[in-house]
């Protein structure tokens, strides 16, 4: 029967006993983590968020109801325990804060029973993921999930205090609002009141704070949730939350100041780590030159190196017309890895064909001479060339990708992270940050055979390359002074200077292939706010959820957020999303098509 705790206070958390307070009367609370039975004693670990505690129950301090009691405690039974705290009697437990001590019992109280937890409430789980999501309140319970959701508590409590400082005022924008495009799907919520028209979920708080600069405000920062219906990744939610701020009457090098400072002080507070400022800067293409990303991993090294030039003119087709036909040869060198057996080398294909390239061709410079998978087809000369030129030495292995290039740097940056994971050549303790700007503003989508924001449409372009904003100009020369801030190969945030001027942002608009009316229909209170007096401004936005993941190097974003949903973009725990009553539809005026068979 589960007892009230009338009378009682808890004096502190379970892990939050410290030495000075031996000798102490304490009443601790929390779930059983453990429970031996040595007969004459029963030791329990009682666990709260704090850490874990040992609890001695004697039969000659608690007399013998008290011990008949504890002799019935299971795994996360609720108990409130009064005690004295005294040094252990056995051995030390090293790897608790309080594994010097316990609180041997005088009272005991079960505040709540427990059924049997379907799987362990441990560290590192093994338990597989969907059993634990199911149960995501038993989940949360783990220590190192806690954790997680500690720091990101500490990492939005800091930011918001650091924000505050720098003059940034907290202001909240709205769920309910208009469409605002960030790329992705958007969730939609019917109107009742205007039955066939639809709120769109925020996929970003983009415009409102652009009109809050309009409106003055100087300085805006905002804990925002976001919503995006997209494809999940292992770093993708389609709910998540944004550190979302917009500066007025600066440039890009004062919002990345503000932000270097941020992270500097997020770093020292939570870690302990003092990371220096300034990041470095890498522009678009030199990232996707030398790295074969737009977040590169710098905790390693096996850049790609273009050899497109010296292979234009040989003997093996698959190179040369590859560059004849406007593609690009890229290489990595795998230090020490000339002797890869076959098999591996053939995994190795196997992986780049899943990004779409049509083989991978190497070279071995083994102890006892080269081999090469293109050596019908090239002179020794040219196959040294080529070494010389990857940089490779005696015992390297260098791998070759021909194709367009999107896809070839793509796709060998990609091999370069998978060579780094598998060889273990990734050091985890390093914190790499870097700032990529100078993005392209346009890029083609071979869907829609248009071209497409890369950023968003409120993207100012650079200023030198603004002579080419014009549909009937080669878009793809225009940069944009956009900036992402990536870290040990993860974008954790983005940004850009916005168009203040309304003839560029029209300009803009019909660069996209939006008519005025369009334009006018879905941005008309942008595009109004815009006639009476702009401020130049900046921002920049945080996936927070991505921040806490990288600071913790995690793998899984779903191990930073508390009810996070799967692949499919359902909520194992509660079944969302379900079914609404007939009542519900009719009020909102919604009938469902039939759905086509396929
Ligand atoms: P962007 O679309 O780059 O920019 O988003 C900013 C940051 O949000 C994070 N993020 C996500 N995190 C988890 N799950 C997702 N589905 C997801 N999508 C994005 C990333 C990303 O860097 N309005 C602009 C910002 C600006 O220009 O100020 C924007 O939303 O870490
Ligand atoms: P194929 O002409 O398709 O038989 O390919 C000849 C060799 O070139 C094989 O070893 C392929 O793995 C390699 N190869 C084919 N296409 C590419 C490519 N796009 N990039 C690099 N190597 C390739």
């Amino acid at each position: 029967m589960a007892e009230s705790m009338k009378g009682l206070r808890r004096s502190v958390r379970c892990g939050e006993v410290t030495e000075d307070m031996i000798g102490k009367t304490l009443t601790l609370m929390g779930w059983t983590q453990k429970r031996r039975n040595l007969g004459s004693l029963i030791f329990v670990d009682l666990r709260d968020r704090s850490g874990i505690m040992q609890v001695l129950f004697d039969e000659t301090m608690i007399g013998p109801e008290g011990f008949a009691k504890a002799g019935g405690i299971r795994s996360e039974f609720v108990l409130a325990v009064t005690g004295v705290v005294q040094r252990r009697g056995g051995a030390v437990n090293e790897k608790l804060k309080t594994g010097t001590m316990e609180l041997c019992a005088t009272d005991l109280r079960i505040l709540s029973e427990s059924d049997t937890p379907p799987f362990p409430i441990e560290e590192n789980s093994q338990t597989k993921e969907e059993l634990r999501l199911k149960n995501r309140t038993l989940d949360l319970r783990r220590p190192d999930i806690q954790r997680n959701l500690m720091v990101k508590s500490r990492v939005a409590q800091l930011s918001r205090e650091f924000m505050a400082k720098e003059g940034f005022l907290e202001i909240e924008t709205p769920m309910l609002g208009k469409s605002t495009p960030e790329g992705a799907r958007d969730y939609l919520v019917p109107s009742r009141i205007y039955p066939g028209s639809f709120f769109a979920l925020p996929q970003s708080p983009q415009l409102y704070k652009q009109l809050l600069m309009v409106a003055g405000y100087d300085r805006y920062f905002q804990l925002a949730r976001c919503f995006r219906d997209e494809d999940l990744r292992a770093d993708r939610q389609p709910e998540f939350t944004q550190m979302d701020m917009e500066l007025s009457f600066v440039d890009i090098d004062d919002v990345i100041d503000v932000n270097e400072r941020l992270l500097q002080h997020l770093w020292k507070e939570i870690l302990g780590i003092e990371i220096s400022v300034p990041f470095r800067r890498m522009k678009w293409i030199d990232a996707m030159n030398r790295f074969g990303s737009d977040k590169p991993d710098l905790r390693f090294g096996m850049e790609l190196v273009d050899v497109s030039s010296l292979v234009k003119d040989s003997g093996f087709g698959v190179f040369a017309d590859c560059v004849k036909n406007g593609g690009y040869v890229r290489c990595i060198t795998v230090k020490g890895q000339a002797d890869m057996p076959r098999k591996k080398i053939d995994a190795l294909a196997e992986f780049v064909r899943g990004y779409g390239l049509k083989g991978l061709a190497y070279i071995q410079l083994k102890e006892g001479g080269t081999k090469c998978s293109f050596a019908k087809f090239m002179t020794p000369e040219e196959i040294s060339a080529l070494a010389d030129a990857a940089g490779a030495q005696t015992g390297d292995l260098v791998l070759f990708g021909a194709d367009k290039f999107k896809l070839v740097s793509e796709t060998m940056g990609a091999l370069r992270c998978h060579l780094a994971r598998e060889l273990d050549l990734i050091d985890r303790s390093k914190y790499e940050f870097l700032w990529i700007v100078e993005f392209p503003q346009f890029e083609w989508s071979e869907e829609e055979n248009r071209f497409q924001a890369m950023h968003h449409p409120f993207t100012m372009p650079m200023e030198e390359d603004l002579e080419y904003l014009d549909p009937s100009k080669d878009l793809s020369k225009i940069r944009a002074k956009a900036y992402d801030i990536v870290l040990n190969g993860a974008e954790i945030g983005g940004g850009s200077v916005r168009i203040h001027q309304s003839d560029i942002q029209e300009k803009m608009f019909e660069c996209l292939g939006f008519t005025r009316e369009q334009a006018n229909e879905q941005f008309s209170f942008l595009l109004n706010a815009f006639r009476y007096g702009v401020p130049p401004h900046a921002g920049l936005a945080y996936g927070l959820d991505r921040v806490v993941m990288m600071m913790l190097g995690l793998d899984s974003i779903r191990d930073v957020i508390a009810f996070p949903k799967v692949k499919d973009s359902s909520d194992l725990m509660t079944q969302a999303p379900g079914q609404v009553s007939e009542k519900q539809l009719e009020e909102l005026g919604i009938m469902f098509r039939q759905q086509k068979e396929d």
